[in-house]
């Protein structure tokens, strides 16, 4: 089939490269001039690991291609998926304005019949109000709009697109739905479970799976707080519990708690969406949700203010860590960098070390090259993305960089055992410090 995929950032470029590996030829488009050239070079924009050789393989194939030009998808495509960001309005709601940017391109270049896949994250409600607008500016032309939602994850976006756990497919038509099955056939025939609904369930579904995640996240967090406050050890307690099969061990990783570009932007749209339309039990969940993780930032940055006596000011803090999770060079509504934040505006001087993420743009925050120069003199060392390279590091070479030796681990994952026999005072906040 010929297919087009409107927007190349982690979702698109994602999307556009397993389309092509599905069989399907495939036309990314994107406003970014420059990033069209790097992608038709077969180069990835972002750190995610399999995107490029995916890339690179089907644009030598001569499969993918990405252009600027809208008018080379338009009549060409059978399907155009969208793709484009959704971003968080300073209301909470969802910004629309790219998705209403691509109909309003797109719409007026359509003549014959086509499908427009909606796979950005959208308040529900909208799909119909995006059909409306195509049926008024390409009337007679025949485009049929499903909502075909989204779940892959950033540091696995391949895999995830390539076998997903399951394909929602919302739809006000069979032959538009027989369009999407046919897209899809090659993971549908090796089993990939499908939810066929309406196009509100589908849209719903997605917004439902990040909040859920979210809830378990504060859940877990919650119970930190109080595994802190009975003597309690949070992480034993997610093991026993996560062995419920009903209940599941992943997503319940207690500590700083979820960023990212997803997960609070799309509960804080669920959360205005819910207030639209009267809903306002769900509304108040999330907002339990939302603060326990807002929380979980605050507290981190008071421990580490504690363990400095009190007062940050001239005070050293190394930060391990940046991006949002590990895995990514993303840093969108990183805890990691809020708690670096918070801390340089209580007047510490903040360094930060990630393998992977930049950190130029946080204020009064400075960028290390290496876990040594991050560590060095360091007053307390705060770790708050948990990237693998970080459990091999060797506490008894890094004491003796630091001034004080004192380790907040904010993602419960280092072995503190290890760091506190070779002298390292370990604070992992839901976990009793035993000594040992
Ligand atoms: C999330 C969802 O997991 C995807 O299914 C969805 O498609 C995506 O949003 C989206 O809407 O586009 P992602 O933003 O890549 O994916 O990140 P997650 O892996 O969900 O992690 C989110 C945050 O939760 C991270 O900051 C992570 O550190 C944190 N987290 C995760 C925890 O604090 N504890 C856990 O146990 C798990």
């Amino acid at each position: 089939m010929k297919v087009a995929v409107i927007g190349t950032n982690y979702l698109g470029a994602a999307h556009a490269a397993g389309m092509a590996d599905f069989g399907h030829e495939v036309i990314g488009v994107e406003i970014d001039p420059r990033r069209v050239e790097l992608l038709n070079a077969g180069r990835s924009t972002i750190f995610e690991e399999g995107l490029e050789p995916l890339l690179t393989k089907h644009t030598a194939s001569g499969r993918l291609r990405f252009t600027t030009d809208y008018a080379e998808i338009a009549d060409w495509a059978d399907v155009h998926f969208v793709c484009v960001g959704t971003p968080q309005s300073d209301s909470g709601a969802a910004d629309l304005s790219q998705v209403r940017a691509v109909v309003d391109t797109l719409g007026p270049l359509l003549t014959r019949p086509t499908v427009v896949a909606g796979k950005s994250t959208v308040p529900v409600g909208t799909a119909p109000a995006l059909q409306a607008r195509f049926d008024e500016l390409a009337p007679g032309a025949g485009v049929e709009v499903v909502w075909n939602p989204e779940f892959l994850r950033e540091a696995h976006a391949v895999t995830d697109t390539l076998r997903p756990d399951r394909i929602v497919l919302g739809a006000r038509t069979p032959a538009a739905l027989a369009t999407m099955r046919d897209v899809y056939a090659l993971p549908l025939s090796e089993g990939v479970p499908v939810v066929e609904c309406d196009i509100a369930t589908a849209e719903l579904i997605k917004v439902a799976a990040n909040a859920f995640l979210a809830t378990k996240i504060s859940f877990i967090n919650a119970m930190a707080q109080m595994c802190q406050a009975a003597g309690g050890d949070v992480t034993l307690l997610a093991d026993a519990i996560g062995y419920d099969r009903r209940i599941g061990r992943e997503f319940l990783n207690a500590g700083l708690g979820f960023g990212g570009g997803c997960l609070p932007k799309d509960i804080a749209a669920l959360s205005a969406r819910a207030t639209e339309l009267g809903v306002h039990v769900l509304a108040d969940f999330i907002g339990a949700v939302q603060s326990i993780n807002d929380d979980q930032r605050r507290e981190i940055a008071d421990l580490a203010e504690a363990s400095l006596g009190g007062d940050a000011r001239g005070q050293r803090v190394a930060v391990l860590g940046a991006a949002f999770k590990p895995g990514t060079d993303d840093t969108r509504n990183s805890p990691a960098l809020t708690v670096a934040e918070l801390l340089a505006a209580r007047g510490a001087h903040v360094t930060v070390f990630d393998p992977e993420a930049s950190v130029e743009s946080v204020p009064g925050v400075t960028a290390s090259a290496s876990v040594e120069e991050c560590l060095s003199d360091a007053d307390v060392v705060l770790h708050l993305t948990e990237w693998p390279l970080f459990r091999q590091l060797d506490p008894a070479a890094l004491i003796e960089l630091v001034r004080r030796p004192v380790l907040i681990d904010g993602r419960l994952k280092l072995d503190a055992a290890k760091w506190r026999s070779a002298g390292w005072s370990v604070i992992q906040p839901g976990r009793p410090a035993l000594e040992g």
